[in-house]
């Protein structure tokens, strides 16, 4: 029975591997989700078949109760929500590895031996920051908590007092086996507080870095939980979350321009403010277009350029915009995307919803292979983006943004920007490039100002 238990655990863990691998191409992501959700079912029948267990009826209870809470958060969530469900799910794998922990600390108390009783304070401590960083992280995307950076008067100092005492604490339990529970709420309490403190001061532009570094530390939860319950398939599967979103973290901090350092002790030096300096920008008069004039200068055009952003993804104007690039293509026009990887607000956003609307991969453009034609390129169009083309980020010191490579979109012959109105974008900071003396403006919901668009390109 042992051995069975063994290998089933040993594909589940393979299927996770494959699954993940799976999910660095958009091409092949939904089979890889799928191969993970396979290996993720096979890992729960399996414990609950190897853990002896006495009555099931709980179990399923709270089996069906998840399920159905699954379901529909999965169903009901649009697009643009899922970073705040991935923030909430990174949550709830940190309070379940506290959980466990605490359990297992409570089941054993009196006799902790000693390598347990050290994976059992590091999931406290991982587990519970984990649980409340992720709930602030989640409500500062969904708009329940402030997304600025929240400052006070040793900020760092309290958070580095709260970690010392929560170590200390753990390393006294560690060597004092006949600890009562209470130590062990009090540090788990104290985790918690520390979670709230650590995320609470990051501003709404580092959010994605703040994510994804939260979905590691959830991995790296789960997989301290795995040594408490001595379970390999546990340690395997939270060490690949622990490390792919370690990955995610380097990747996004690159994106970004960010430092890890300056997210994690966020509001030091981060971004999420609006600045100051970044409204006095050289202003100048704006152009705006109507869709008729502007399937003209379409038409002289050659080769085009869309920058995606997240008002595409609110608007659902993807299909549109496929008809858009149909139709410009049927006229003989070289037509491109550049993706920025942190336009929307997930990884991946813009080529996931490029790739439901039937765009082809080929099309789309990862920043560094675009960035050097925009200067050769005639137009650039793009559809409810503005971070992400903000030329500040270039070269005002003052800006929150500042650092964070962009699309070079200002150095096409035009650029046309479609959004509703000049309102900022996610860092809350006016865009100069609306004033550019080769920028049109074309106001409008992205779906219905596209759709006009492409009537306009069919009719001329
Ligand atoms: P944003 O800078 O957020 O700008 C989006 C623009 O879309 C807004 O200025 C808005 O202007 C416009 N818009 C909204 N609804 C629209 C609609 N129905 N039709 C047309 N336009 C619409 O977007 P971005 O350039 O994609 O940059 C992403 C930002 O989000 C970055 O600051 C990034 O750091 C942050 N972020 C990214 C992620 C990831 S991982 N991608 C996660 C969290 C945060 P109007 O209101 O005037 O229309």
């Amino acid at each position: 029975m042992r051995i069975l238990i063994e290998i089933s655990y040993l594909i589940s863990s393979a299927l996770f591997i494959f699954g993940i691998k799976m999910l660095s191409s958009p091409k092949t992501a939904r089979k890889g989700n799928f191969l993970s959700a396979i290996g993720m079912l096979i890992a729960i029948v399996v414990t609950l078949l190897d853990q002896h267990v006495l009555t099931y009826e709980y179990i399923l209870i709270g089996g069906l109760a998840g399920s159905i809470a699954g379901v529909i958060l999965a169903v009901k969530t649009p697009m643009t929500g899922m970073p705040q469900m991935v923030g909430m799910l990174n949550g709830f794998g940190g309070g379940a590895s506290t959980l466990v922990a605490l359990s297992e600390f409570y089941k054993l108390s009196g006799s902790v031996p000693t390598e347990t009783g050290i994976a059992i304070i590091a999931s406290l401590l991982i587990g519970g920051v984990t649980f409340t960083g992720s709930m602030i992280a989640f409500g500062k995307l969904q708009g329940l908590v402030t997304g600025k950076v929240v400052k006070y008067k040793g900020q760092h100092a309290i958070n580095l007092l709260m970690l010392v005492f929560v170590i200390g604490a753990g390393v006294y339990v560690v060597m004092n086996p006949m600890t009562t529970l209470n130590l062990a709420l009090l540090l788990t309490f104290i985790s918690l507080v520390l979670g709230v403190t650590l995320v609470l001061p990051i501003g709404g532009a580092d959010m994605p870095v703040a994510i994804s570094l939260l979905n590691s530390y959830s991995g790296m939860a789960g997989a301290t939980t795995g040594f408490v319950l001595q379970n390999n398939e546990l340690i395997i599967a939270g060490s690949l979350v622990g490390a792919s979103g370690i990955i995610l973290t380097n990747i996004m901090c690159k994106a970004m321009n960010r430092s890890l350092m300056n997210v994690v002790l966020g509001g030091w030096d981060s971004a999420g403010t609006v600045s100051t300096a970044s409204t006095t920008s050289q202003k100048g008069q704006v152009k705006s277009i109507d869709p008729d004039e502007l399937a003209m200068i379409f038409d002289v055009a050659e080769s085009i350029i869309i920058v995606p952003g997240y008002g595409m993804a609110v608007a659902q104007a993807q299909h549109a915009v496929r008809d858009l690039v149909n139709s410009l293509e049927a006229k003989g026009k070289k037509v491109r995307f550049a993706i920025h990887p942190v336009a929307g607000r997930m990884p991946g956003h813009m080529n996931v919803l490029l790739a439901e609307a039937q765009i082809s991969y080929d099309k789309m453009l990862a920043m560094e292979d675009i960035n050097d034609d925009f200067p050769t390129t005639d137009i650039a169009l793009i559809i409810g983006a503005n971070d992400v083309v903000n030329p500040a980020a270039r070269h005002d010191k003052n800006s929150p943004i500042f650092g964070m490579p962009i699309l070079n979109v200002d150095y096409a012959k035009t650029v046309v920007i479609n959004k509703r109105s000049m309102s900022a974008g996610y860092a809350g900071i006016d865009n100069e490039l609306f004033f550019y003396p080769n920028a049109l403006m074309y106001f409008g919901d992205a779906k219905d100002a596209v759709t006009k668009l492409v009537h306009e390109i069919k009719n001329l």
